[in-house]
């Protein structure tokens, strides 16, 4: 195989920037990934909207449009495809895309059930197919920087508030398209403990609930005690807030109210922005050990590109796929956080440690 015919299904806000990438057209890739994004090409395109599949297909190209997402999953010149709906489809789509013998990019939340999270993993393994979820906070610079500096740190405190109070009537906070900001943004960061504990979850105990919304099913606050199998300890608190700019304090434009802070015998670090950010504060002798900044230096005052990693995600997939590499993101890796998330919420709603 020397390239990756995509079909496309969502073609939305999200599915524009990773299909930016394509053909190398991107600034933002990086350059040992511009190879791969060079023998990415658009094949067919689906949305509901069927304005949406055009507009898409005029900037990306593409042999045609359709409404029927059946058709790019029978489609034999069709190698891989993306996902990137409302969360509902999600399954679905990755279940029958792995069917057809398709390998499958998926965007954020990978699923919404446990049942699904067990469905799709299986199918992964039954069919050997590359299935990669497109949690960005993986891919960027400031995120591999405290990875490789804090393989297995003692205490991860993640935050993922949202700057204001989602609207009522957008897809994503209905209970059933979308599942509420907590599954759909507090996923990136819940991703991004586990990928910075380098550890499974062993229990939870969460408290939380509905503060700033009517509906009393999709729970908006989670404040939650997390112990890892390894016997590291974290928090992860998530949810709408109106946290506005009070982080923005510091001296680069991002301020986004998403962090993790990992702490590791008298040495941390703070992941920001999706780990697009990042510094490092040492309290040990440097001769035990040299931040790779300087103090008080953000990773983005070293000429990093605020969105470090986004337009890294396709061509990565198609890296996968060409060269049969592990995906950096798994089934698993989707999993683990949607299975947290329904557990936060479990154990929100009953008052019990939840074990995993
Ligand atoms: N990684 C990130 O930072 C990030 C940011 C925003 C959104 N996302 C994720 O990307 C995905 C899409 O979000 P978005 O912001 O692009 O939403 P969007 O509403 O802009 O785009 C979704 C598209 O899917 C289409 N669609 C909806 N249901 C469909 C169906 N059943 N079949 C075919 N098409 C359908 C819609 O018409 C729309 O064009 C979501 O999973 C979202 O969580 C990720």
């Amino acid at each position: 195989m020397d390239k990756v015919r995509l079909g496309v299904i969502g073609c939305g806000n999200m599915s524009r920037i990773h299909l930016a990438t394509v053909g190398g057209k991107s600034e933002h890739t990086a350059p040992e990934l511009l190879p791969f994004a060079r023998q990415t090409e658009v094949y067919g395109l689906a949305d509901v909207n069927l304005a949406h599949a055009e507009a898409h297909r005029q900037a990306y190209g593409g042999e045609y449009i359709t409404d029927d997402p059946e058709r790019i999953f029978t489609d034999p010149n069709i190698d891989a495809v993306l996902i990137s709906t409302w969360h509902d489809t999600h399954a679905p789509y990755s279940l029958r895309a792995l069917e057809c013998g398709k390998h499958v990019l998926i965007e954020k939340p990978m699923a919404m059930t446990e049942q699904e999270c067990d469905d799709i993993v299986a199918a992964v393994e039954r069919t050997g197919l590359k299935y990669m979820v497109a949690f960005r906070c993986r891919f960027a610079r400031g995120t591999k920087d405290i990875k490789r500096e804090f393989p297995q740190p003692d205490n991860i405190i993640a935050h993922a508030r949202f700057g204001s109070i989602w609207p009522e009537g957008i897809w994503p906070q209905d209970p059933i398209k979308g599942g509420g900001q907590i599954l759909s943004q507090g996923c990136h960061i819940v991703d991004l403990m586990f990928h910075l504990a380098g550890s499974e979850p062993e229990s939870v105990y969460a408290v939380g609930g509905v503060y700033h919304h009517s509906r009393p099913d999709v729970i908006d606050t989670i404040n939650a005690s997390v112990r890892f199998q390894n016997g590291s300890v974290g928090a992860f608190l998530g949810g709408d807030g109106g946290t506005g700019g009070i982080l923005a304090s510091h001296p680069l434009p991002c301020g986004c109210p998403f962090f993790v802070m990992v702490v590791d015998k008298g040495r941390s670090a703070l992941a920001i922005d999706h780990g697009h950010d990042a510094r490092f504060e040492s309290g040990v002798p440097e001769a035990e050990w040299k931040p790779p900044y300087a103090e008080r230096v953000y990773s983005q005052e070293l000429g990093e590109n605020p969105a470090s990693g986004l337009s890294d995600i396709l061509p990565t997939f198609a890296r996968c796929i060409l060269k049969d590499e592990e995906v950096p993101a798994t089934a698993v890796d989707g999993a683990r956080t949607t299975r947290f998330i329904l557990k936060c919420f479990e154990s929100a709603r009953t008052g019990r440690v939840i074990r995993f």
